[in-house]
């Protein structure tokens, strides 16, 4: 029988449960870093097919972009076009005549792993089908086609509540004994900042992340710049098997510089952000490939303690970011969000080391020591750019 217990310690744990925010980590073991990887939405939206999808899986597994840590091919939107008779879901025979499992086999033999998408809601946000009511139907199906990652939208919600309608798919994906990474995407619409890390590995907490720094209106999304404000205060959450994520990687898609595309770089690695490529790796450009693969940053973003970074000071247009890591020494980004150069000073106070304590600074961009430094350390930033060190206490 499936009796509840009702004693008055089971009482009073899940009055705590439902009082605590943050509620318990899935920990099964996944994500114990931020996920890495590309998806195909950040530069090909709904026009995607299968070459396009098995030509990047040959890039990666070939161009550094795999050895540095990117594991997943994620298809978003767009791959699926109707159900069948039984209720499953279908490809779209013209952009994916041979299948999904296919290309999932193809990742799998380079290495790869392979992700997919769907949505909470009946319909996808391009109006595809979506899971509702055929979660764990859709899950088997994922599992049976050797899927490794399931980023979950939040279209067409039909009001339904955020949290039970996640905890669906989890469960379904669970039931299916696969181990499938769970990506939640609502948007932070719902705080999943509060309930995510017992639903999923990662939870979107911004709106979706255009090629800019800035955008007058935010109807299509944000830029780089905008969706960084909103990660003020989310750091508390993240940790190894459960983090925030600002969204895509936007370097490679071409209205920013490579300076914009850095900061970008930068500061996701100080949030402990998820690495997901959002370019046209087929045809990468030599300076952003080197920056997606500069591993002393990926390390920053990878590194094991998994302590997201926080904004330490605040001065209009320049800002210092800061992450503890695990071998005790500290990354900072010195942020230049104005237009026009600007010297930032970091204040050892600022990252809790003592104003006398000779400290040995490494820029993470050029790959050099910069020396030993007390009490502070200056650096001219271009406008709009980051400069990112790792700080070590001697
Ligand atoms: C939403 C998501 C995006 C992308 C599109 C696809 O907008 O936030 O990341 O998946 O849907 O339609």
């Amino acid at each position: 029988m499936n009796r509840r217990p009702s004693s008055p310690v089971f009482a009073l744990v899940s009055t705590l449960c439902l009082a605590v925010p943050w509620a318990r980590a899935l920990d099964d073991g996944q994500a114990r870093t931020p996920p890495m990887g590309w998806n195909s939405w950040g530069h090909f939206r709904c026009d995607i097919n299968e070459g396009i999808i098995r030509e990047t899986t040959d890039a990666m597994a070939t161009n550094g972009m795999r050895d540095a840590g990117y594991a997943y091919i994620i298809v978003d939107d767009c791959w699926q076009i109707a159900r069948d008779a039984e209720g499953d879901i279908l490809p779209d025979p013209e952009r994916f005549p041979s299948g999904i499992k296919t290309l999932a086999d193809h990742a799998h033999e380079r290495g790869l792993k392979f992700g997919i998408y769907s949505c909470a809601g009946h319909k996808t946000c391009q109006g595809r089908p979506g899971s509702r009511g055929h979660e764990f139907q859709d899950a088997r199906q994922y599992a049976r086609w050797g899927i490794d990652y399931l980023k979950y939208d939040w279209c067409d919600d039909g009001g339904q509540n955020a949290r039970a309608a996640y905890t669906t798919m989890r469960d379904a994906l669970k039931a299916t004994g696969r181990s499938i990474l769970f990506h939640i995407c609502e948007w932070g619409k719902n705080e999943p900042w509060r309930w995510g890390r017992s639903v999923g590995h990662l939870w979107r907490t911004a709106p979706d992340i255009l090629d800019a720094w800035d955008v007058p209106s935010p109807e299509r999304g944000l830029g780089i710049a905008q969706i960084l404000d909103q990660q003020v205060g989310l750091e508390k959450a993240a940790g190894p098997g459960h983090w925030n994520d600002p969204d895509m990687l936007m370097a490679g898609n071409g209205a920013l510089g490579i300076e914009q595309y850095r900061a970008q770089f930068s500061l996701w690695c100080i949030l402990a952000a998820p690495l997901i490529a959002g370019c046209d790796v087929r045809k990468i450009q030599p300076d952003v490939l080197a920056l997606l693969t500069n591993k002393e940053a990926i390390a920053i973003d990878q590194d094991p303690l998994g302590k997201q970074g926080r904004r330490a000071r605040d001065d209009g247009d320049a800002e210092v970011w800061a992450r503890d890591l695990r071998d005790g020494s500290i990354a900072v980004a010195l942020l230049n969000r104005g237009e026009s150069a600007t010297r930032i000073a970091l204040h050892w106070e600022e990252i809790a080391l003592p104003p006398d304590a000779p400290a040995v600074i490494r820029d993470l961009w050029r790959h050099q020591d910069l020396g030993e430094f007390r009490a502070r350390f200056e650096a001219d930033v271009p406008p709009r750019a980051t400069i990112m060190v790792r700080i070590t206490r001697r």
